[in-house]
């Protein structure tokens, strides 16, 4: 029998959506949109990490294609109407949540960011946004678990009973709510940019990442060397039921293998074993969204990985609404390419429920800690705000296809 008892939705915080530009911190104060932090983070991030996190895979087709599909949709604003007491609170699995918007899983967060796992969930649960935790983290997901709001771990998992159980309890132990499968990277992707600047996961360190280090100090000083010192080489810590490798391993050594076994047969078990919400992450296919449906998945998050696995998957947007159709009362949420306000009203117009973003906010993680990942999401905030006055509505429950056309 499932479990579906969640905690109850704490008091959200107030929302502050005007910006004062008292309080940013002066390091921001020219990030103006969640674009701005992408230049602000290739200042600060040595080149083999900005490339990671910025990178998308191949020729970039997908990544495109994500602000592409939101650029081709068109708002029919509403005049007249009495708008003058807006709210963008939006209920997810039972908890009310201050925004439409949260953080996508994202490995390597606290090499990016000093502690950036720790960083973004626990930021994000003050302001009253879910975060999801990644499966390749290198913080203990018992310490994430005691930081986040509605508590999300995203999981890899090999096609491998023995492997899935025991991980599997292991995060119902730790206390999360919600276990989201990652469906879209039965094998790792081809990225060049990786290769061409020395990354590889585990790292080899040699004199080009050392160089790229010695040109960005304030990351090496203030991210690696504190990260070292205080904890020691972190390792993948949650991609299985025991610790895995440490990022520098003194023999190579991959921790992950056998996502490409992975079938809907380990969707079921999953769900047995599995007492909250069950999400899966990377369908495009009507067709996947309705097995899902028939498997007892909860919700889906409709994504291309941000461009970042196969290149030229359609784009999450596009697919939505026939998703919508097959997906019975599964609650689809979105990501990839979101960028701005218009593109949060735009997807949840079109179905979603919620919507999730990536690069920007490691890139404000690692730029500035939490005061970073405040003001991304405060950004986004007043636009959404800004754009529902404009729009008509006061209400995200208004949002409706009728408001849409194409952009001409
Ligand atoms: C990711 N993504 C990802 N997804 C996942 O399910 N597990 C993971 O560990 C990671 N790791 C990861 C690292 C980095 C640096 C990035 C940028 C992305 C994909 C992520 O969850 C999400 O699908 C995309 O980032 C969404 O696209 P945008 O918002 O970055 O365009």
């Amino acid at each position: 029998m499932r479990d579906r008892t969640l905690s109850p939705p704490a008091q959200l915080p107030s929302l502050a959506v005007v910006r004062d530009p008292q309080k940013v911190p002066r390091r921001l104060r020219r990030v103006l949109s969640l674009h701005d932090f992408e230049p602000a983070a290739q200042r600060h991030l040595p080149r083999f990490l900005f490339g990671y996190v910025s990178g998308a895979v191949e020729e970039g087709l997908s990544h495109q294609a994500n602000r592409q599909a939101f650029a081709a949709v068109g708002f029919v604003p509403r005049a007249l109407r009495d708008v003058g007491r807006r709210s963008q609170a939006r209920e997810l699995f039972g908890q009310t949540y201050a925004h439409p918007f949260g953080i996508c899983p994202m490995g390597f967060s606290a090499v990016a960011a000093n502690d950036g796992d720790v960083v973004l969930t626990r930021t994000a649960a003050e302001i009253g946004m879910p975060a999801i935790c990644s499966g390749s983290s290198l913080t203990p997901l018992e310490r994430i678990a005691g930081e986040g709001r509605g508590r999300w771990f995203q999981a890899y998992l090999p096609g491998d009973d023995a492997h899935i159980v025991p991980l599997v309890e292991r995060v119902a132990a730790a206390g999360f709510e919600t276990l989201v499968l990652t469906v879209d990277v039965p094998v790792s992707a081809n990225r060049e940019n990786n290769i061409r600047n020395g990354f590889d996961a585990p790292f080899r360190p040699g004199l080009s990442l050392a160089w790229q280090c010695a040109l960005r100090p304030r990351w090496f000083a203030g991210t690696w060397l504190d990260t070292l010192r205080r904890r020691g080489m972190p390792h993948f810590e949650n991609m299985a039921v025991t610790r895995g490798p440490p990022i520098v391993p003194r023999a190579r050594v991959r921790p992950w293998g056998g996502r490409d076994r992975v079938t809907w047969a380990h969707v079921g078990l999953i769900r047995r074993h599995w007492p909250g919400r069950f999400v899966l992450k990377g369908i495009l296919s009507p067709d996947d969204a309705a097995i899902a449906a028939a498997e007892g998945v909860d919700g889906l998050i409709v994504s291309n990985h941000g461009g970042r696995q196969l290149d030229g998957a359609v784009s999450p947007l596009g697919q939505l609404a026939a998703i919508r159709e097959r997906a019975l009362d599964m609650t689809l949420m979105l990501d990839s390419g979101v960028r701005r306000g218009t593109d949060v009203l735009k997807a949840l117009a079109m179905g979603a429920q919620f919507v999730f973003i990536g690069r920007p906010f490691l890139f404000a993680a690692a730029i500035a800690g939490p005061a970073g990942v405040r003001h991304a999401a405060q950004l986004l905030g007043a636009e959404i705000d800004r754009d529902m006055a404009m729009l008509g509505i006061d209400r995200l429950a208004q949002l409706t296809p009728e408001l849409l056309g194409p952009l001409r």
